[in-house]
């Protein structure tokens, strides 16, 4: 299995790994089979995306497609974050080996996850905006 520079350099170096003190999203995604959790915070000024940090036990490939993803919403509306897919994530990382291409799910999903926390908080109903929030695809995770 061979990972591209990028993925490395990611994972070596991962953007914006930690905690947001007083966020106004949080989100939380995984699955129990593989263990594997992402968690996200947001801040958001006017509609950008001002800040965004991520923690998760997820593997390198989660690692590196949510510091990657990170860096691709930071300073972006709300709905440039929404329409981040992981296909686009993997694409700036020059591609994933295809066992691991279901970890870059994680990262997708945990900011629409964190998105519609951040509607809730606000008493607006997410669902029509977000979508629903499926469970990560994990179940085959070789951890
Ligand atoms: Fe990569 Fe589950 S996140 S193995």
């Amino acid at each position: 299995m061979a990972y591209s520079e990028k993925v490395m350099e990611h994972f070596a170096n991962p953007r914006n790994v930690g905690e947001i003190e007083n966020p106004d999203g949080v989100g939380e995604v995984g699955n129990p089979t593989c263990g594997d959790i992402m968690r996200m915070y947001i801040k958001v000024d006017g509609d950008k995306i001002s800040d965004v940090k991520f923690m998760t036990f997820g593997c390198g490939a989660a690692i590196a497609t949510s510091s990657m993803a990170t860096e691709l919403i930071k300073g972006k509306t709300i709905d440039d974050a929404l329409k981040l897919t992981n296909r686009a994530v993997m694409e700036a990382l020059d591609g994933l080996p295809a066992v691991k291409v279901h970890c870059s799910v994680l990262a997708e999903q945990a900011i629409k996850s964190a998105v519609s926390d951040y509607y809730k908080r606000r008493g607006i109903d997410p669902t029509p905006i977000v979508g629903e929030i499926p469970e990560a695809e994990h179940g085959h995770c070789a951890v």
